[in-house]
């Protein structure tokens, strides 16, 4: 079942449309001095089973150096690798092997905001209020008589004020938490130094990037208040956040920056790409984002909120498609990533949870443009909800009481004991425990499994990279059927691939699409048909 011979990466500079990408979050994924913590070198020792898994790409979250307040997204150093994850000649030697495997390399850029260690924000501290060190970030006066409200009402993504005072009386905005102050976009040298690195990393040969918070670099002139906020709603602001506009989010001016990148990324060999994770009010306003002159994709998270229903697909789908054909962008799809309830659990935890998410692995990959995969949705793994609460590490927990710790439970690898083959051989070390269920779900206990999720994922990948269906970027057709049932088909020169769907209460007999190729749940053959379960999918093809 697995595809062993190497690939070597294709010059193809539109690899980006129909990819999937996987996306690693490097402190969870594989360990490889036994530290209980992910790091490039596992990465790099595990780049075979990515490759015999079938992704095109792999997106990897921030690894650079970092006081890891907020798991790396707060980066104290753009062009440098934490300790924790090794070092630059690690990503160097990690990237020349993915690239010999045929396997591409996305990074994760994060433009908003430094973090509090970063040198400009310690020279903006050490500074007097109104210098040129403050003027990279976003310092304002306070209101009150003697300034002691902050500036306006805005609210942290984590929870609480977006704005802290420094010691002489000014306050700094920070949209996340505190130890990521916010930087000035309208200032020059701001500019300057994330072309540079961009090019830093385009230079290292890296395929793409992954833009954090896409949306949130420019800030409405005046910061004006929202008006809808905790003390006058009891509801937190971010509510609004993909609703309304925000005078934090989505400005138009934004767009700017990314006509500045594209260049950039355009004047470098191969299909340079960045993807948005981009927050909009509707997804008219998220497709300003890609096009051929600004992002090559935008997350459509739509489609990870759709609920586990027929309609609620239907609607996600036709909408992002319709979008992408205006502006001439592949859809993006998503079911998980690692801020989100893992899809098994969103979809009702347990076996049920587990049957949907495996069915909307078969709905996501029959789908045209590109698909993005959490490391260890391939296994089927659930959210782990019983962390202790001394572990966990979002710094959003304290603030809000949600956590995203999670889904960023290490990945099982094999073996009877946790942290199941995460570390090297007799490391019992990991930043989180995994539960003792996750015995049963490690890739060695599913590899060559037949039925397991990891192979039903194996098997989808690989009909998908080679089924001649599939070749085509054109949209899809729904084909009639009864309510509960999403049925639609791709064809490309007389190949003909259907996807059939059941969120149903009752098992659907399936006729007419020709001989089935994989399906997430064992089928019955029944008057010249297919019996399809509930909370199943089923690929047939007629060639
Ligand atoms: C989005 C990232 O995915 C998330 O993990 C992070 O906390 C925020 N951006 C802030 O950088
Ligand atoms: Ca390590």
């Amino acid at each position: 079942m697995t595809v062993s011979t190497p690939s070597p990466l294709t010059s193809d500079a539109d690899w980006w449309r129909s990819a999937v990408v996987y996306q690693v979050y490097v402190r969870s994924f594989a360990d490889s001095n036994g530290d209980g913590i992910g790091d490039l070198q596992g990465i790099r020792e595990r780049l075979p089973y990515l490759r015999d898994l079938g992704v095109d790409a792999l997106w990897l979250t921030p690894f650079y150096t970092s006081p890891m307040v907020d798991g790396g997204y707060d980066v104290a150093d753009y062009r440098d690798v934490d300790p924790m994850f090794g070092t630059l000649g690690d990503f160097e030697a990690m990237i020349t092997d993915a690239h010999a495997l045929g396997v591409r390399i996305i990074v994760d850029i994060v433009p908003n905001h430094t973090s509090s260690r970063h040198p400009w924000f310690q020279a903006a501290l050490a500074a007097a209020p109104g210098s040129p060190e403050r003027a990279r970030y976003l310092f304002a006066e306070g209101n009150g008589e003697h300034g002691e409200q902050p500036p306006n009402d805005w609210e942290s993504i984590f929870g609480g004020p977006a704005w802290t005072r420094v010691p002489d009386g000014q306050w700094y905005l920070h949209l996340f938490d505190p130890a990521q102050p916010d930087l000035n976009w309208r200032h020059p040298e701001v500019r300057a130094e994330f072309e540079d690195v961009l090019r830093f990393w385009l230079d290292r040969g890296v395929d793409g990037f992954r833009i954090d918070v896409a949306h949130g670099m420019i800030k409405a002139e005046g910061l004006p208040d929202v008006g809808f906020n905790s003390m006058t709603t009891g509801r937190r602001q971010s509510e609004l956040l993909g609703k309304g506009r925000l005078p934090y989010f989505d400005q138009d001016e934004v767009h700017d920056i990314y006509r500045a990148w594209r260049p950039i990324l355009d004047s470098y060999p191969g299909g340079r790409m960045a993807v948005a994770e981009a927050w909009a009010e509707t997804p008219q306003r998220l497709a300003r984002y890609i096009g051929p002159d600004e992002l090559h994709q935008a997350f459509s998270f739509d489609f990870l909120d759709a609920t586990w229903s027929a309609d609620s697909f239907r609607k996600v789908i036709d909408t992002a498609l319709a979008e992408s054909t205006i502006v001439g962008a592949p859809t993006t799809w998503v079911l998980s990533n690692h801020d989100r309830q893992r899809h098994v659990t969103r979809y009702g935890d347990g076996e049920v949870g587990l049957r949907r998410a495996r069915a909307a692995a078969l709905l996501m990959l029959a789908l045209p443009g590109c698909a993005y995969l959490y490391q260890g949705e391939e296994l089927g793994l659930p959210e782990v909800l019983d962390l202790p609460d001394e572990l966990r590490q979002d710094p959003a927990f304290l603030r809000t009481g949600e956590s995203r710790d999670g889904c960023r439970v290490p990945i099982p690898w094999s073996g009877d004991l946790a942290p199941y083959g995460f570390g090297p051989a007799g490391s019992e070390l990991s930043w989180l425990p995994a539960p003792a269920t996750w015995r049963a779900l490690s890739v060695a206990a599913q590899a060559g499994v037949p039925g397991s999720t990891l192979e039903l994922y194996r098997a989808a990948l690989r009909i998908r990279h080679t089924h001649p269906a599939l070749a085509g970027t054109d949209g899809i057709t729904w084909l009639e059927s009864d309510p509960g049932l999403l049925a639609f088909r791709r064809d490309t020169g007389g190949a003909v691939l259907t996807c059939v769907v059941n969120t149903g209460d009752a098992p659907v007999l399936i006729d007419g699409y020709g001989q089935p190729l994989v399906a997430s749940e064992a089928l019955t053959e029944r008057d010249g048909g297919h019996l399809l379960p509930v909370d199943a999918a089923v690929w047939f093809e007629r060639r």
